[in-house]
């Protein structure tokens, strides 16, 4: 049974944690916040037996094995190397870093560690998600030619939250932007190799609504928008030259289409979990294996969507502000 710690008590600690009871060989051994009452209160709701306050005093417990992180982009750096230092494996939320320097790194730390780096490209893992590889891989809708992709919400504009904030590094293309490019460099196996943004940035320095071109080898294209103060269908199609592939809410990746000339099949993922358990089993199937990287999310996958974040970054002239 794997120990695990979590880092952060908001949003999506709590939907990971949730998610652990379906998980059969890990459990939630500790939790740390940067407040002890807010510790506290996460470790009563999932039974957790050890809450600390400061993220250094889960690091020291020499019981945890792996640890999640899900704080705001900027604090993704810090924890994760302070966590590898202390030979914990991590499974850090997305974006893995902020740039690829610091994405380059935590993997250098972890060798050096001879540790697991995880990132928690939940997506990738999720049974909709390989339903759509296998229809691919079978040629069901022929040759790939076209991917678009979109993802919105319509957030509060709170300045100080990790979402408008730039010292936290906050816009819509590192919080979901990151998805629409995800999925044609996954689909497509490839960096794009050539790209163009352009995005409508907040008062306070950060993308609000942004759209990317890219083009990929053979001739493919992608078409990705995203937005934090738009309610997008948040949808993606993959087009081949034989039918299409429709994949709703693609993160989640619960329902998937295809219509092709062939044949029209539908796929539903009956999972009852939000699906983060499956990166959390990919992490315990690792540890146990004695593995320290995922040949799944490999170190070059995650090296290679950074370097995308950040050519797109360059394009919309996104920086934040400690870089
Ligand atoms: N995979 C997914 O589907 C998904 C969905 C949503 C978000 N995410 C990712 O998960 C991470 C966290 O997002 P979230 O929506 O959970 O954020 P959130 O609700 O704001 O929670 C972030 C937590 O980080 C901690 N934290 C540390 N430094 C902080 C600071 N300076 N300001 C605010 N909080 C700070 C806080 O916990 P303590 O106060 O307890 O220390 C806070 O509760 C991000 O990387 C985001 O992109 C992933």
């Amino acid at each position: 049974m794997i120990k695990w710690g979590i880092v952060g008590t908001g949003n999506i600690a709590h939907k990971l944690a949730s998610d652990m009871q379906y998980v059969s060989d890990g459990s939630l051994y500790a939790v740390a916040s940067r407040s002890q009452h807010k510790a506290d209160s996460f470790a009563r709701e999932f039974g957790i037996p050890k809450a600390y306050e400061g993220y250094e005093n889960l690091a020291a417990d020499p019981d945890v094995q792996a640890v999640y992180i899900a704080t705001p982009h900027s604090d993704h750096y810090a924890s994760t190397l302070m966590m590898l230092r202390n030979k914990k494996a991590v499974l850090c939320e997305k974006p893995l870093a902020v740039n690829v320097s610091q994405a380059k790194e935590m993997i250098r730390v972890a060798r050096e560690n001879n540790v697991l780096l995880l990132d928690a490209l939940w997506s990738v893992f999720l049974p909709g998600m390989l339903k759509v590889q296998e229809w691919i891989s079978a040629g069901l809708i022929g040759e790939l030619k076209l991917i678009t992709s979109e993802c919105g919400f319509t957030s509060d504009v709170i300045t100080e939250g990790r979402l408008y904030n730039p010292h936290l590094a906050g816009g819509a293309l590192l919080d979901i932007g990151i998805y629409t490019i995800l999925l044609p460099y996954w689909i497509f196996n490839s960096k794009p190799e050539r790209l163009e943004s352009l995005a409508k940035m907040t008062d306070t320095q950060v993308d609000e609504q942004s759209g990317i071109l890219m083009s990929f080898p053979g001739g493919r294209i992608a078409q990705s928008i995203s937005g934090i103060n738009v309610p997008l269908k948040n949808s993606s199609t993959i087009y081949g030259t034989k039918g299409y592939i429709d994949i709703p809410e693609y993160w989640k990746a619960e329902k998937v289409w295809l219509k092709s000339e062939d044949k029209e099949e539908y796929f539903e993922d009956s999972r009852s979990s939000w699906g983060y358990d499956f990166e959390v089993r990919e992490v315990n199937r690792l540890i146990q294996e004695g593995k320290t990287e995922s040949s799944v999310v490999s170190y070059q996958k995650s090296i290679e969507l950074m370097e995308i974040l950040d050519e797109t970054r360059d394009k919309i002239g996104l920086k934040y502000p400690f870089e």
